[in-house]
């Protein structure tokens, strides 16, 4: 009987753990942990389209801003800053231009060996045909510095911001724009390459030219739906010119696109929402990498939104929302994931997060969209990398600084002094053991 007692007692104690818990996730070895920035976001001092179009606009969206933004659970904490003019214009940003070497600090600190940035082409070419050597030497800096540290660069040559002269002429809508964007990836090519193995040509070029040319949201607040099927087969062609220069240049460089994709879920599984989530997927998430399918090493996937398909396009009360009403929708990105294995391509998820000034929802965001994209991967998503959006609090484009997306605050009435979140230092050690834990 005691031995009986015994033999249990060390079966149950040795068994009962594994019941409990279930086995920590491991990611594939060489999995590239990040965070993303773009240049305009971040840097600071930039003089583009973008820039121009803010000390335009500034007045009426702090104007407009309660007519948008009034109904957000974050209003009170957000009133004050997006009802000031101050807030739309990008000026200083985190001055990243300046103290991208603290930043790479803390991408080190955070146990990150991978970074996603863009480069700022109204810095490299502020003139048509002109380079400008001192930008390239920075550029070529920062890779320097990143490469000390063990830091594999994953650079965006397009997001969204353009020289005043590219736009002058028509930006996108000129029938020689994908000829002169390519001019200035043949110079980036040529004195970056080397430095460079992954390249995003360009960020979400669906989602730019539908808010700029279709929506009208950010510059040059086009409703036009002409200019935006022009746009789109311009940046289609500009793309497949830069492939093609990149990879001559590197034959071994994995280039791509980030592209925005939404999870699309037919509401009951019903044979027209089933019909309109096909609608809005071959629309929306898979026109552009269709169009680009032969120049693609790689699917660089942005994952934010969650769309409800359903022919009256209803809305359930998420359970959660960012502070920008944004749903939290953090497990969409396993059907995301599956749904982009038909390329049959390397996938890296070039961004994904949520504006949360105080930091409730960041650690457990993370947590859960680690964990699909762990089953997406165990379900044949061949993910080789995960980019957090974003390593700073930053500037968000026509909402400016209000949202706060970084895992690093940064503190714009204290000299941008950038303080750690603590959701951060969660991800630090998922990235640091290249496992997801299991409670
Ligand atoms: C985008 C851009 C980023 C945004 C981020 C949060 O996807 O819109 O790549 O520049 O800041 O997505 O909205």
């Amino acid at each position: 009987m005691k031995i009986f007692l015994l033999t249990s007692l060390i079966f149950f104690s040795s068994v009962t753990p594994a019941l409990a818990t279930s086995p920590d996730l491991q990611f594939p070895q060489g999995f590239l942990w990040g965070a993303s920035t773009a240049a305009h976001q971040v840097e600071g001092g930039n003089t583009n389209q973008w820039s121009v179009w803010e000390q335009q606009n500034a007045d009426r969206l702090a104007r407009t801003a309660p007519d948008r933004y009034k109904n957000l659970i974050s209003w009170p904490s957000i009133k004050d800053q997006a009802t000031d003019p101050a807030n739309y214009i990008s000026g200083a940003a985190d001055d990243e231009y300046n103290r991208y070497d603290e930043d790479f600090d803390l991408l080190q600190q955070l146990s990150l060996n991978s970074y996603r940035f863009s480069l700022e082409w109204s810095r490299i070419e502020p003139k048509q045909g002109e380079f400008d050597e001192q930008a390239i030497e920075h550029y070529k800096e920062e890779l320097t510095d990143l490469k000390k540290r063990g830091i594999t660069p994953f650079v965006t040559i397009y997001h969204w911001t353009e020289p005043v002269w590219f736009s002058d002429l028509g930006g996108w809508e000129h029938s020689k724009s994908p000829e002169f964007f390519n001019q200035f990836v043949e110079k980036v090519a040529a004195e970056l390459g080397d430095q460079v193995t992954y390249w995003a040509t360009l960020n979400e070029p669906n989602g730019y030219a539908a808010n700029s040319y279709l929506v009208g949201k950010w510059p040059p607040n086009a409703h036009n739906p002409f200019a935006y099927l022009l746009v789109t087969s311009s940046l289609i062609k500009a793309h497949k010119l830069a492939y093609t220069t990149l990879k001559q240049q590197n034959p071994k460089a994995q280039v791509g696109i980030a592209q925005s994709m939404s999870d699309v879920e037919a509401v009951n599984n019903s044979w027209l929402n089933r019909l309109i989530k096909g609608v809005i997927d071959d629309n929306s998430n898979y026109y552009f990498l269709n169009q680009i399918e032969d120049y693609q090493d790689y699917i660089g996937v942005n994952y934010y939104r969650h769309i409800r398909a359903d022919w009256a396009l209803s809305k359930s009360t998420p359970a959660k929302v960012s502070d920008m009403g944004w749903e939290l929708y953090p497990q969409g990105i396993y059907d995301v994931l599956i749904g982009v294995k038909k390329y049959n391509k390397p996938i890296y998820i070039t961004e994904s997060g949520l504006a949360d000034a105080s930091d409730t929802n960041r650690a457990w965001y993370i947590q859960q969209t680690l964990s699909s994209v762990h089953q997406a991967i165990g379900d044949g998503a061949d993910v080789r990398g995960y980019f957090h959006w974003s390593l700073l609090d930053n500037f968000e484009w026509a909402e400016g600084f209000w949202p706060r997306f970084g895992l690093v605050a940064v503190d714009r009435s204290n000299n941008l002094k950038r303080t750690i979140r603590p959701s951060a230092f969660s991800y630090a050690s998922i990235a640091k053991n290249n496992t997801l834990p299991q409670p």
